[in-house]
């Protein structure tokens, strides 16, 4: 689809970060924009910095993505404000402690895969009925990672929820294309890119969820690779990929992504049986 003025774009964890920079990007193109994040101070100055810099109308809602009625709540007043609904970024996202699977308390995995998976099913079941009954073309962006296409050693309660998001836009994309072709699916997967995730996430966390304080010095430990890459190198990407219907939305600089990628694929194409046809 193409984006223009007049559209209204959806983005959850818009406070800060790559959400905050989606947010951006839609209203250098004119949209109006819906920012949503459980921390509401942050949301509310974010939509107001965006609607100063742009001249957008935009609405800050308070949502937690892991509840079911708080995401149908924002649709119902992405609604009530600006009647129409046109992009819905399900972005919101955390980072848990960090070690083997086999040491990590499964409240860390019910976390990550609350916010960051089952927040992209809420999304879509609040949005797409929604988006269905306007009869216009619309677009979901769903945010991975490149950690949703390759292992992700010391941090696989995030891998595993990100490789859902990745399978679940996948089989979405083609259910929407049987029954709802004016609507399409992206998934967005970003390498490292440097943002407050890390502070942002010890500002959410549930109560059972203990994380060490934040270690503020850059690690190579396999999830902070790369480097150079911007905010603005993400968003643009992002809409040039809704805008393509692309499938996936791939993003990074350097580090090991196009080995570990490419490697991965090919261990699944070596382990396909024979064809017995
Ligand atoms: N930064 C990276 O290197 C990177 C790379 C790939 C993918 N991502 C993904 O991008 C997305 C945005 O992350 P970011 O790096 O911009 O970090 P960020 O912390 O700036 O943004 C994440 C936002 O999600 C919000 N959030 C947390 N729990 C929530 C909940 N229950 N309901 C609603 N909002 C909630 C946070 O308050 C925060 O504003 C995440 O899904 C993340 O996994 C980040």
């Amino acid at each position: 689809m193409k984006l223009a003025s007049g559209q209204v774009a959806v983005v959850t964890g818009a406070a800060s970060g790559i959400g905050l920079a989606l947010a951006q990007a839609f209203a250098a193109r004119g949209l109006s924009v819906v920012l949503s994040d459980l921390r509401t101070a942050e949301v509310q100055a974010s939509a107001a910095k965006v609607a100063a810099e742009y001249g957008v109308a935009t609405l800050a809602v308070t949502t937690d993505v892991r509840n079911a009625e708080s995401v149908e709540a924002l649709a119902q007043a992405t609604i009530d404000r600006f009647g129409r609904v046109d992009v819905v970024c399900n972005n919101a996202g955390v980072m848990g402690p960090m070690g083997p699977a086999w040491e990590l308390d499964p409240a860390v995995f019910r976390w990550l895969l609350d916010v960051a998976f089952m927040g992209v099913v809420h999304g879509v079941q609040a949005f797409v009925p929604r988006m269905i009954a306007g009869g216009r073309p619309g677009h979901i962006l769903n945010t991975s990672s490149m950690a949703g296409l390759r292992p992700t050693p010391s941090i696989t309660p995030y891998g595993a929820a990100k490789a859902a998001v990745v399978g679940f836009t996948e089989s979405l994309r083609v259910e929407l294309s049987m029954n709802a072709p004016l609507i399409s699916a992206t998934v967005l997967c970003p390498g490292y890119v440097p943002t407050d995730m890390g502070a942002s996430s010890r500002q959410t966390n549930p109560a059972d969820v203990v994380l060490a304080p934040l270690d503020p010095s850059p690690t190579d430990n396999g999830i902070v690779v790369g480097s150079g890459m911007t905010l603005e190198d993400v968003s643009s990407a992002a809409l040039a990929g809704i805008e393509a219907d692309q499938i996936h939305v791939i993003v990074y600089r350097g580090g090991p992504y196009d080995h570990d990628v490419r490697a991965r694929v090919q261990s699944v194409l070596d382990d396909l049986p024979e064809s017995s046809s």
